[in-house]
């Protein structure tokens, strides 16, 4: 049995993570420390209320002598950290707060793991996992390989510069004082409980409020799209499997172009709307009740500094832990449209902000 400590665990990946873990090991104890920012949601957990396997604690990553106490006090054997500052357009008009979380925060929980893992000797077995991105690697030209763990770091934004800093202090608190760490770097995620400022379920609302679907420049940049229970069965193969010291690249195998992405989304959003003639009634101001989604798409001015393409040759992890990618693009979207259009209670409440009343009737904030 293993006790966990997954650091934003009610953020988008870390909620994810969370069921599906708590799924495949239900005996484990998993201990959720999330600072609540606005990307933090608790009632991506909801459905977990209750259960005794689960606890949810508010708190920050940089908060050392608190997590030492909760290392100690819930016997954690395992850390895996996906608290974070994640999106790229933040970053640039803000990037303090995430050099604050990103970097500061990381060293604070590196130095609590160090503290009572190693210093105290309470988890002579233990892990931390790390769970980075890979645009820390820069930006691909249209006909270069992949990405993999060799790859030189050449972050363009705030953001993937934080991630990398975080990068190189886990890797030299493994070399250095030899904490059991490993490092996972992945592409995009998608998949439910996606926070609606990022593209795939930005799109996907305006799509049903008729709402423009603005695409950055001439759309023609290139993500390797993974789907979150990708991501997820990945980490789980290096938690269980990885090496210490080692670092795992995960992808999707599914390169796309932003704007075949988006068009594929709006011919999800057509058919959708054709099968089931209930949402031409919630949504009438849908062109996809038209079979027309796609006359919303605009394209807008380019992100600063915009990485071209981003794919991930994920050889190690497919050789060395079995791990193979199961979702393919079109049936992940498909899935994913499907998601928010049955939980529209969700993605409303996080847009109008009113999930913040949820937040005070259920955790008192
Ligand atoms: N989303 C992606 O496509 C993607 C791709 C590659 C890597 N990643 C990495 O995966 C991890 C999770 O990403 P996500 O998309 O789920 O992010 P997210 O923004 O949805 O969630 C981040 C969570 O961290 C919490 N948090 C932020 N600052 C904190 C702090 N100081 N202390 C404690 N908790 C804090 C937030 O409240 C939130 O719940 C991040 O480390 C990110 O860099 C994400």
């Amino acid at each position: 049995m293993s006790r966990l400590l997954v650091t934003g665990g009610a953020g988008f990946i870390g909620a994810n993570f969370v069921h599906h873990w708590l799924r495949q090991h239900p005996s484990d104890r998993v201990v959720v420390l999330d600072a609540l920012t606005y990307a933090g949601n608790p009632e991506n957990l909801a459905t977990l209320q209750g259960s005794a396997s689960l606890r949810f604690v508010q708190g920050d990553i940089g908060d050392t002598p608190r997590i030492e106490a909760l290392l100690r006090e819930e016997s954690i054997d395992t850390i895996v950290h996906f608290a974070a500052e994640s999106h790229v357009d933040r970053s640039i008009h803000g990037p303090d707060a995430f050099i604050a979380t990103n970097v500061v925060g990381t060293h604070g929980l590196l130095k609590a793991a160090r503290q009572v893992w190693l210093q105290e000797g309470l988890a002579p077995a233990h892990r931390f996992h790390h769970v980075s991105t890979d645009e820390v690697y820069g930006s691909l030209g249209p006909d270069d390989p992949g990405f993999s763990e060799a790859t030189q770091y050449q972050p363009n934004s705030p953001y993937s510069a934080s991630k990398a800093a975080s990068d190189h202090l886990v890797r030299a608190y493994h070399h250095t004082y030899g904490l059991a760490v490993t490092t996972s770097n992945c592409s995009n995620n998608y998949g439910p409980f996606h926070f609606p400022e990022k593209l795939i379920p930005l799109m996907i609302v305006n799509i049903l409020h008729g709402r423009p679907l603005p695409v950055y420049g001439d759309g023609r940049n290139v993500r390797d799209w993974l789907h979150v229970s990708d991501h997820c069965r990945g980490i789980e193969l290096v938690l269980g499997q990885g090496r210490p010291g080692e670092v795992y690249n995960i992808g999707g195998g599914a390169e796309c172009e932003n704007i075949a992405l988006v068009k594929l989304l709006c011919r999800v959003a057509d058919e959708a709307f054709a099968e089931d003639p209930q949402l031409r009634a919630r949504y009438p101001q849908s062109p996809a009740a038209a079979g027309n989604a796609a006359s919303l798409i605009t394209h807008v001015k380019d992100r600063a500094g915009h990485d071209r393409r981003y794919a991930i040759d994920c050889g190690k992890i497919e050789r060395e832990l079995g791990y193979r990618a199961q979702v393919k693009l079109e049936a992940g979207i498909r899935d994913t449209f499907a998601w928010y259009v049955a939980n529209p209670g969700w993605w409303q409440r996080v847009m109008d902000g009113s999930y913040r009343n949820w937040l005070a009737t259920n955790y008192g904030r």
